[in-house]
């Protein structure tokens, strides 16, 4: 069993298993290289080639447990044929969303559109770096997929005022995005991912009424789905006000918090192994604060089943070495 499955399923807690949100990105040189030559965002996660190539890069540089797909959680959107673009200094940028197209999307065609990610995750999963080591696949959550394909753009911090209002769309959009979302988890297990993470960035936005509609009843019905393919699914509900209730309902394999969460009151709180918390930010400070941080972490959660990774993704001003210190202080704990 590999390190993480050890901590998800054995529970184990003697060692903390590490890999990082964005640990593929911009703060690598190597990325930025690629990215340069490759303007088109959405064309280079359909390169399998250098999606591969990308994922594995800070395997290469640090002693990480797992390789997450170098991908996107809008990738579903625009296997959908909705227009998706990322655009520089602004983020994605969705088109219009057609009902009627939507209802006529059809299932060989989605995974057809979408193989170069399954490509590339059969490659990864391959190669010999990845050996007693885990490829995590993830999707984003029905709700923030459904936040950026009504919404169009990043929400930001609010939510525009007529979200809400054609629910016939939203209920339908929902039950599309299900059968879907399913169909790329399947995908993305066939070829090889060995967890899967659902990323549901926008929990946040919603108040306590609104949270069986449209994250607990959506998401317990795929981690049901992943539990059913034997494989651990691992929830990152980011900014959710209360993770305990989240973990009751849905019941996920392990949980990742979020760096607004005391680590020491969840632990407490919370049975299931967790996963992340440390605010992204810490790396842009110096070693001796880093350390600080990291050290509060690894002992709260000493006694914890515990996966060692961030509050949200590696920001793209980080430096290298920093990360390369972390990895090393989390494996040598
Ligand atoms: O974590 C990883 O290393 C795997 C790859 C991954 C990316 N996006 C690559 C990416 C994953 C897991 C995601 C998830 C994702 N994408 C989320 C959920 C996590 C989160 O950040 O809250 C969301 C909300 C998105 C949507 C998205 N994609 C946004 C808002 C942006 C623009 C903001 C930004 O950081 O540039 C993206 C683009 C994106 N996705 C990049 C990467 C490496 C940057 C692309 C570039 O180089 O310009």
């Amino acid at each position: 069993m590999t390190p993480i499955q050890e901590t998800i399923i054995n529970k184990k807690t003697n060692k903390s298993p590490v890999w990082l949100m964005r640990q593929a990105g911009r703060y690598l040189p190597e990325f930025r290289k690629i990215r340069k030559l490759n303007p088109d965002f959405i064309n280079l996660c359909l390169n399998e080639e250098l999606s591969s190539e990308i994922t594995l890069q800070p395997l290469k540089r640090f002693e990480l447990d797992a390789a997450i797909i170098f991908s996107d959680i809008l990738m579903l959107p625009y296997g959908l044929n909705q227009k998706v673009e990322f655009k520089k200094n602004f983020g994605p940028q969705l088109g219009p969303l057609n009902l009627n197209d939507l209802l006529k999307v059809d299932e060989i065609d989605f995974v057809e559109k979408l193989l170069p990610i399954y490509k590339t995750i059969k490659k990864v999963s391959e190669n010999d770096l990845i050996k007693n080591k885990d490829v995590i696949g993830f999707v984003g959550a029905p709700w923030t997929l459904l936040v950026y394909m009504i919404n169009k753009q990043s929400p930001k911090k609010e939510l525009i005022k007529k979200f809400f209002k054609d629910e016939f769309l939203i209920n339908r959009v929902l039950i599309i995005l299900e059968k879907f979302l399913k169909l790329h988890i399947d995908q993305q297990i066939t070829n090889g991912a060995t967890v899967i993470q659902i990323f549901d960035s926008w929990a946040g936005l919603l108040e306590e009424k609104d949270l069986p509609n449209y994250i607990y009843i959506p998401t317990l019905n795929l981690v049901n789905y992943v539990k059913s393919l034997n494989v651990p699914i691992i929830c990152f509900p980011r900014g959710i006000k209360n993770y305990k209730n989240f973990c009751d309902i849905v019941k996920p394999d392990a949980i990742n918090i979020d760096y607004s969460v005391n680590p020491l009151s969840i632990s407490k709180k919370i049975n299931i192994p967790i996963q992340g918390g440390l605010d992204p930010k810490v790396l842009l400070t110096d070693t001796e604060n880093l350390k600080k941080q990291t050290l509060r972490y690894l002992k709260t959660f000493k006694d914890h089943p515990y996966i060692f990774n961030l509050g949200h993704g590696v920001l793209p001003e980080t430096k290298p070495d920093m990360v390369d210190y972390l990895v090393k202080m989390v494996k040598d704990y």
